[in-house]
């Protein structure tokens, strides 16, 4: 059943070294594209590799990045929860490859003054971009470290001008399972919806995400816009998104929907507040070494930017407000 699939893994999967020169990996790249064009099949890793991708220009934000050790460009793109692809890790980077992040457009609307459905050409054109290396840890007490590539969502929503009945940000994934096998079937409620509270949105933390490792971003880690909070366990970050509105009550979100007992509306990284099937306090670093056996180390307070977001919840019962 598809509640008890989400839950922490216990094997680590096997991930290619990135030890390749950048010559090797183009060419490769190219047999790799020609492999797929020809229906062979090939490991759900190399497909990874075969996506279309664009290179990016952006400038490095050390202020907001985190100093621990980046995951690979491979475990990064083929180690996923996207559900609209499967279930299974690497069922996004296998089934995504027919997907087309090009063209894309974003409806906005709600409580502001300026609505409409813009072209991601208009959504990104006033927004230079940076890379910030973020801290990324699962429900299923699993992490990464990812630099990703984006600008801050608090000045695409300034954009809109957002009136005081703005109370929450709510966000959709796009809807196509022509594409998305995994809307093919009811595994979850399509579309996958999320949100944030206004003031969540609004903080320097939380990002609009178009790329990682310097590129756009692959289909499997949500091209071509997803949400990134690094705070929050990685369900919160919407991958994928063709609608962000402005609502005054808090909106639905897909995970806790589909089980409320398990998956608040808030979702901070708390490691003393326990998932009712496993505990929250350690996790396993993904590509970390020792497989099985490797060392879980210690989950930190608001995923370690205690300092930069405590405050959001001042005076609020996180153990109600999970
Ligand atoms: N967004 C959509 N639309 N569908 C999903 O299934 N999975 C979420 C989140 N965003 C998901 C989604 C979960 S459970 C996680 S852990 C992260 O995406 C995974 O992001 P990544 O694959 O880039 O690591």
């Amino acid at each position: 059943m598809l509640i008890n699939r989400h839950k922490p893994e216990d094997c680590a999967c096997i991930l290619p070294s990135e030890i390749t020169p950048e010559s090797a990996y183009l060419n490769r790249r190219d047999l790799l594209k020609a492999a797929v064009a020809a229906g062979l099949v090939i490991p759900a890793s190399w497909q990874a590799e075969a996506a279309e991708t664009q290179k990016l220009n952006y400038t490095k934000n050390p202020g907001f990045s985190v100093t621990d050790k980046p995951n690979t460009y491979e475990e990064i793109t083929s180690y996923n929860n996207f559900y609209e692809f499967g279930t299974n890790k690497e069922d996004p980077a296998r089934n995504s490859g027919s997907f087309k992040p090009t063209p894309w457009s974003v409806k906005i609307g709600g409580e502001c003054d300026v609505k409409g459905t813009f072209t991601l050409e208009d959504i990104l054109k006033p927004h230079a971009l940076e890379e910030r290396i973020y801290r990324f840890r699962c429900v299923e007490a699993w992490s990464m470290v990812i630099p990703w590539v984006g600008f801050p969502l608090k000045d695409l929503l300034a954009r809109f001008k957002p009136n005081s009945k703005a109370k929450y940000v709510a966000f959709k994934t796009i809807v196509r399972p022509s594409e998305m096998i995994g809307q093919r079937s009811g595994t979850l409620d399509w579309p996958y919806v999320e949100g944030l509270r206004i003031d969540e949105a609004m903080h320097p933390l939380s990002l609009m995400i178009v790329g990682l490792y310097g590129k756009t971003l692959p289909n499997q880690n949500g091209a071509p816009l997803r949400l990134m909070t690094p705070w929050k366990y990685g369900f919160k970050n919407i991958k994928s998104i063709v609608e962000i509105s402005f609502v005054e009550k808090q909106p639905p979100s897909t995970w806790n929907i589909t089980a409320p007992s398990e998956y608040g509306f808030y979702s901070n990284v708390n490691p003393s507040v326990d998932h009712p099937r496993w505990s929250q306090a350690r996790e396993r670093r993904i590509g970390a070494g020792g497989g099985l056996f490797n060392a879980r180390q210690e989950t930190l307070m608001f995923n370690g930017y205690e300092t930069q977001v405590a405050s959001l919840y001042k005076g609020m019962d996180l153990k109600k407000y999970f």
